[in-house]
């Protein structure tokens, strides 16, 4: 960083199983993103605190010029601080699992952020974060926060809604991962070598030009890896998304890629258009929150306590998010005016000509300290269009129950969801959704 400065974060969702890898990521990341301070906040103190207490062991050992501190405390949390980088999971991963659970009992897609499951998490996660983003406008109002809870269409709907005014940036890692698996098929060592434009909703989204430096079009040869294997056959610098049931998402991209081959589609859309297929893939009793909770949630906390432990975080295996840099690139776009490019889901405002004006588009943004400006993607094609008006009412109309407290607004925005077969459907799983979620969502009448 050229200006000397060193930032304060914090980091809220302390307890999330991706915390020590965003710690770890910041720490080596120090050189052009310089740091004095990282504050965990969380409202679960037990679960943050075996993170945190492991957090602390390794940045004595590493980093013990940083100012570290983990607390339940909104003012102490969002004091005197620079970036709020935002992931949490309202009603954890017991939540997650009904919201996978309760659709699949009627035959639905159970997914975490698509179809019925993503608008119960929505209904959930509109208050966490909106209370998040005050608490941090209170007590340091000049920071930025940086969003990246799910469901991020639903979260980003209700903030320009509620806060249109605020300093949030709502962002998606899926296409960093997917840009990465593009660039390795075209033989390129990073997505930062690529320029595309890309346009649709959070989790809903198509490339439609990827060029490379020189101006070269790259599409033909990544049209030709999609028809053969999806995103199957390439490579990318994650740890985040290797499990079987993330394989088999990018192999099921080659189907997703074939409705449409004149773009190359993310891999979410798989839920909206192969339904039927998702469903007899999937098992009822043990879903992708069980993977999750027998897998990653382990593995974090188990090195953690290890750690605890020991009292020493030596060879403990924890590992930097390297996948995770764009977070920095974000954060240094903002204080350094990089005027870097990343996808963002911001209100459209014409930038997909023939789309709702209101409805917040995820596409590529130039960010500086003043925040995003919209590279405007042009006309979309018929397919696209319907699809998108589709969701974006589903995700508009989730965000007006929420805010009126309306139950025949919920109902409509389930019955509208395109993995729900009818409104009579759309209502036996919305009222098993409204008993699972009684201590989480506002009441509806
Ligand atoms: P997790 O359950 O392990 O962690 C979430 C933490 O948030 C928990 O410790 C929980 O106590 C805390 N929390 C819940 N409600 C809170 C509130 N109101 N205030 C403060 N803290 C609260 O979940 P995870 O699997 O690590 O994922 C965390 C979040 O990051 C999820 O929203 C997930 O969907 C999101 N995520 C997003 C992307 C993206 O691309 N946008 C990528 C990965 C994860
Ligand atoms: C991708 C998406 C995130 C989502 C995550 C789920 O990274 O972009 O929005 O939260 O996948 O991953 P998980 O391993 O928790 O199923
Ligand atoms: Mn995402």
């Amino acid at each position: 960083m050229s200006n000397n400065k060193k930032y304060a974060v914090t980091v809220a969702g302390g307890g999330s199983t991706f915390t020590p890898g965003i710690a770890l990521m910041l720490l080596e990341e120090r050189d052009r993103f310089p740091i004095r301070k990282i504050m965990f906040y969380d409202n679960d103190a037990e679960r943050q605190e075996i993170v945190a207490k492991a957090c602390e062991i390794y940045l004595k050992e590493n980093a013990p010029d940083i100012e570290f501190g983990y607390t339940t405390d909104p003012e102490t949390a969002f004091t005197d601080i620079d970036f709020v980088l935002a992931h949490i999971r309202v009603g954890k991963y017991a939540m997650r699992e009904k919201d996978e659970k309760i659709p699949l009992k009627y035959g639905v897609v159970g997914q975490e952020t698509c179809g019925p499951g993503g608008i119960a998490y929505g209904m959930r996660s509109i208050g966490g974060v909106l209370e998040i983003l005050d608490y941090m406008e209170t007590y340091s109002p000049n920071a930025w926060m940086l969003n990246y809870s799910n469901p991020a269409a639903i979260v980003a709907e209700a903030t320009r809604r509620l806060r249109p005014n605020s300093k949030i940036l709502n962002i998606c890692d899926m296409p960093i991962d997917l840009e990465e698996k593009m660039a390795n098929m075209v033989g390129l060592s990073s997505r930062k070598e690529m320029q595309v434009g890309y346009y649709g909703l959070n989790h809903f989204g198509w490339w439609h030009k990827i060029y490379d430096k020189d101006g070269n079009d790259l599409m033909p040869a990544i049209k030709e890896h999609m028809a053969a294997n999806g995103f199957a056959d390439a490579l990318s610098q994650t740890n985040q998304h290797v499990d079987q049931s993330w394989i088999e998402t990018f192999q099921k991209a080659r189907d997703v890629y074939a409705v449409d081959p004149s773009t190359i589609p993310n891999t979410y859309l798989k839920y909206y258009l192969f339904p039927d297929y998702v469903v007899e893939h999937s098992n009822p009793e043990y879903t992708r929150a069980n993977e999750v909770m027998d897998g990653r949630e382990k593995h974090v906390f188990g090195m953690c306590r290890d750690i605890i432990a020991k009292g020493t975080a030596k060879d403990c295996g924890f590992e930097a998010d390297a996948h995770a840099t764009y977070i920095v690139d974000l954060a240094c776009a903002i204080a350094e005016n990089t005027r870097e490019r990343f996808l963002l889901i911001v209100p459209n405002e014409g930038a997909v000509e023939n789309f709702d004006r209101t409805a917040m588009v995820e596409i590529p943004c130039i960010v500086g300290s003043n925040g995003y400006e919209r590279i405007c993607q042009g006309a979309i094609p018929q397919f696209q269009k319907g699809l998108m008006e589709q969701q974006v009412s589903v995700e508009k109309l989730a965000v007006e129950a929420w805010i009126e407290g309306s139950y025949q607004k919920l109902w409509q925005a389930l019955t509208l969801s395109k993995t729900v077969p009818s409104a009579r459907v759309a209502k036996l799983i919305l009222d098993d959704l409204i008993e699972a979620n009684k201590d989480y969502w506002p009441e509806l009448k």
